[in-house]
């Protein structure tokens, strides 16, 4: 796909339903008893994974033009699938699925496409282990993962890394679990587990950096209206900001704080960034307006990590044309993403001509000199690959993008919205 440079960004978008919400709506909307509504669910192919998967554990999941119906049955009624799971590109799926599916009665497998086979489960497996579970894996640590019937009991675990997948995997085996589980972070990642839990009646108490929850009898349904993604919404933040003459509104994004770190660096580099209509519904939700402006280089690094990693490759996008040096640390998570990002955004920025050094757990990138277009490979990353073109509408010069398709992942329609700005 052609990429052309393009002119100031104006008018009003909508970006797709939250992923990190929508899949988890089907999950306990799937768990709950009664029927679950969800709006605004997002119709991308990860969350597509893991309707799949449930409606292969007998779970009745309708699809109409405005929402997902998902009949829930009970905390014990999933049916043992004919079939192994198939989670697809879906990291969220695979370890959230590997909580609920270690305190079913029932033996399964499960598995996804390549990129899935490399990443790390035994991060997942090593905790449940501990609950009680019996899981193997591919050398221990991979996909196919096998989960046999066994009794849970809770635990106490301090995650070794940030990560909500994680933290929410031990919290849905907790929902088997004899007795109280509790996770203590090493910093605060995304907390829509807990506050889905929370309104569908289960107890569950955050002290600081400590989640216990009490295994509750049953989960209630209730509706659940999923907000824009604020990780789809970062790529227009980014085109907004160094599109000269920009003024661009994302309406009805999600701003969870536990997700906003992305609107803080944007801001600490010089975004002109407002926020409007703020609604503090289940999850919090407002419109962004951002304008263009001048960036300078920042660093980004520590607890902020966890709010912002799933946009920090279009935030080393921003970098490459903001003035000076942004240094990104801590970051050592983007090398198990559905690509090495650090390396991907590293070797693609540098084919369009930004300074930018590989680091350990993140990069520097000397920004300032207007990047120009090149062709861009994507590294079949649907993140990687918005990112690279959005990096392509503000560079200098023409670019081409390779399997651009892979954006349907979380952002089916990204590429026209960016065309329906364009014109
Ligand atoms: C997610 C958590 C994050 C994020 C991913 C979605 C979630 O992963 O990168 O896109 O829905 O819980 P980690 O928890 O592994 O950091």
């Amino acid at each position: 796909m052609q990429i052309q440079p393009c002119g100031p960004l104006r008018g009003e978008i909508t970006v797709p339903g939250d992923k990190s919400i929508s899949h988890r709506a089907v999950m306990l909307g799937a768990l709950a008893n009664g029927t679950t509504h969800i709006t605004g669910f997002l119709m991308g192919e990860d969350c597509l994974s893991t309707i799949d998967c449930f409606r292969k554990m007998g779970v009745e999941i309708n699809i109409t033009d405005d929402e997902v119906i998902v009949e829930g049955v009970g905390l014990h009624g999933l049916e043992a699938p004919s079939e192994a799971l198939y989670t697809g590109n879906s990291g969220t799926t695979t370890r959230l699925l590997c909580g609920i599916l270690a305190g079913q009665p029932f033996t399964v497998t499960m598995s996804g496409d390549p990129s899935i086979q490399k990443r790390p489960m035994g991060r997942v497996m090593k905790p449940l282990r501990e609950m009680g579970a019996s899981i193997e894996g591919k050398n221990d640590n991979f996909c196919p993962l096998t989960l046999f019937p066994s009794e849970l009991h809770g635990i106490e675990y301090r995650l070794p890394v940030a990560s909500a997948q994680l933290k929410s995997a031990i919290l849905l085996a907790g929902l088997y679990a004899e007795g109280q589980t509790t996770v203590i972070e090493p910093a605060p990642s995304r907390d829509h587990t807990e506050r889905m839990f929370r309104a569908l009646g289960v107890e569950i108490e955050t002290s600081g950096s400590t989640i216990t929850l009490d295994p509750p009898e049953d989960l209630h349904a209730v509706d659940i209206a999923v907000p824009g993604d604020i990780s789809s919404a970062a790529f227009f933040l980014v085109a907004g900001a160094i599109i000269p003459g920009s003024e661009l509104t994302i309406k009805n994004v999600g701003v969870n704080p536990t997700r906003t770190g992305v609107l803080d660096v944007l801001r600490d580099m010089g975004a002109d960034i407002t926020e409007s209509n703020f609604r503090d519904e289940a999850e919090p939700v407002c419109d962004l307006t951002v304008k263009y402006s001048k960036l300078h280089g920042v660093e980004i690094g520590g607890a902020i990590i966890p709010r912002l990693i799933d946009e920090l490759p279009v935030i080393a996008v921003a970098a490459a044309f903001a003035e000076g040096e942004t240094v990104i640390r801590d970051a050592q998570e983007l090398k198990v993403k559905e690509s090495n990002r650090i390396a991907a955004m590293v070797t693609e920025l540098t084919k369009a001509g930004v300074d930018v050094e590989e680091t350990d757990d993140g990069m520097i990138v000397h920004g300032g000199a207007k990047p120009h277009g090149a062709s861009f490979e994507t590294y079949k990353d649907h993140r990687i690959a918005m990112s690279l073109a959005v990096l392509g509408l503000a560079a200098e010069g023409a670019s081409r993008i390779d399997k651009p398709e892979v954006v349907a992942i979380s952002y089916p329609d990204f590429f026209n919205t960016l065309e329906r700005l364009g014109d």
